[in-house]
């Protein structure tokens, strides 16, 4: 312990000191996944060596759930690698990865090197700066999360820390709502039971997604002590040529969303699965990386409609209120603009739109209309109906009742989504700018044309495209 010295950053020593005797981080081993059996090739093995140089795509070809771990293992400390796809049969599978593009290549090894050191000193102490948050997906990731990464770029940018970002998707002093999130798919754990000190806060988040940082939070000492945001700063062995430099915060959106959002080999597979089944009885909808031929929209309701948050957000004013034929008319009028948003092949068919809501009103009329083919995902929970709930004068949309079943629905759209190069949604919503930039992230950075009917301006990402 006494060799953490000085911090960099205004937290005073004694503060620090304190910070340090209260929490215990620990940092773990990389996963290096078992030695191959005789004979069975060393997949990770080759994965790393296709990499090594100036390569942008790999490809390896296996029994898939060999593979899947091996790429886990590959992936986990290379944030600049992508898995894009796999083909073929279970027995026999090739799985792409791609790489960012050159530009942004240097940020993601910067990036690399803080969330998962290969030079610890002490390789049961990373230094961290730790954020929790058990708000919902959006309140969670595009809120308290990303802010916080935003303070954290910007801290290792002017030189005033040199730690790993550690998102806590938990929150020790409260219930916490994302637990419903990883129940049924992340196994029996009984959430309303699950309390700080029987499992490690980092089990749920990486039940669907890859870890984030070497560092991580144990079990042992979640709980009692921890502060809202806890900043633990320590000397600098060697400072980052100028780190993260040209970056636009839509770079860091994207960054962040692939940082936190790196799913696991069991998800993947999972929404594989899903896609599949889902293309077998929407076989119109395009290819992913098939080109720009469809419009995604997300037609975000609920309680922006309430009595309460339309006074309390100014939600009218903020361009919630829009029907379905709103959006509808936005996505048409840009695929007009730009044909090759059509697909030529199918001039004569009505456009192909994908749509997600959280008001069931939206989707009935959705698939109601002649004016485009319209595609959705059934939810994991189903959706309530807006003219309803405020008919009813209640004001309960039941996200406390959205489970991994949710989860997976949305994440599953998000992959069908990417298919288009156009999103007309709501970005003042959190929940919409979590698909967007989801959208973003499956895109390997590259970001489709965005129309928000909020009054967020959302900056163009710069440093993905090719
Ligand atoms: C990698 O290849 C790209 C073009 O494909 C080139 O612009 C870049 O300079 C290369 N980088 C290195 C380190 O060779
Ligand atoms: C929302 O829009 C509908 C249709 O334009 C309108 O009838 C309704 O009054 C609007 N609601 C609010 C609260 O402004």
């Amino acid at each position: 312990m006494a060799a953490i010295a000085h911090p960099a950053s205004c937290l005073s020593c004694a503060l620090l000191w304190q910070l340090l005797v209260q929490h215990h981080l620990c940092c773990a081993a990389l996963r290096v996944g078992d030695s191959p059996h005789d004979g069975e090739p060393d997949y990770a093995e080759q994965l790393r060596a296709a990499a090594a140089g100036n390569a942008t795509r790999v490809a390896v070809t296996g029994p898939l759930q060999k593979i899947g771990e091996a790429i886990d293992d590959f992936l986990i400390p290379r944030l600049e690698w992508r898995f894009s796809h796999c083909s073929g049969s279970r027995r026999k599978s090739k799985c792409v990865l791609l790489r960012v593009s050159d530009t942004a290549l240097r940020h993601f090894r910067v990036l690399d090197s803080l969330q998962f050191p290969a030079d610890t000193e002490d390789p049961n102490r990373c230094p961290a700066t730790i954020k929790t948050s058990s708000g919902w997906v959006g309140q969670a990731t595009e809120e308290d999360f990303y802010f916080s990464f935003e303070r954290w770029v910007s801290d290792v940018k002017d030189s005033k820390k040199r730690t790993a970002f550690l998102p806590v998707w938990s929150d020790p002093r409260m219930d916490s709502h994302p637990a419903e999130y990883f129940s049924p798919f992340c196994g029996e754990l009984d959430v309303s039971s699950m309390t700080a000190s029987t499992v490690s806060p980092m089990t749920r988040q990486e039940c669907f997604f890859l870890p984030t940082s070497s560092c991580t939070m144990d079990t042992a000492h979640w709980g009692k002590n921890l502060v809202d945001e806890t900043d633990m700063a320590v000397p600098f062995r060697h400072r980052l040529s100028k780190p993260f430099d040209h970056i636009s915060s839509g770079d860091l959106h994207v960054m962040w969303q692939m940082l936190f959002f790196r799913q696991n080999a069991r998800t993947r597979d999972e929404i594989a699965r899903r896609e599949a089944e889902w293309r077998s009885e929407n076989q119109a909808w395009p290819a992913s990386g098939a080109g720009p031929t469809c419009a995604a929209i997300h037609v975000r309701h609920g309680d922006k409609l309430t009595p309460f948050w339309i006074k309390a957000h100014d939600t009218i004013a903020g361009g919630f209120n829009k029907s379905f034929d709103d959006y509808l008319d936005v996505a048409l009028k840009m695929m007009k603009e730009k044909p090759q948003l059509t697909d030529a092949s199918r001039s004569k068919e009505r456009p192909l739109v994908f749509v997600m809501s959280d008001d069931a009103d939206i989707i009935a009329k959705a698939k109601g209309s002649r004016r485009a083919v319209v595609h959705t995902v059934s939810p994991g929970t189903p959706l309530p109906s807006l003219s309803d709930t405020l008919a009813d004068g209640k004001n309960d949309f039941g996200y406390a009742a959205a489970n991994s079943g949710d989860m997976l629905s949305w994440l599953l759209s998000i992959r069908l989504m990417s298919a288009c190069s156009l999103f007309v949604g709501n970005t003042e919503s959190s929940f919409s700018r979590f698909l967007y930039y989801g959208m973003c992230e499956q895109r390997n950075g590259i970001c489709p044309r965005l129309f928000s009917f909020g009054r967020r301006l959302d900056e163009s990402p710069t440093i993905f495209e090719e």
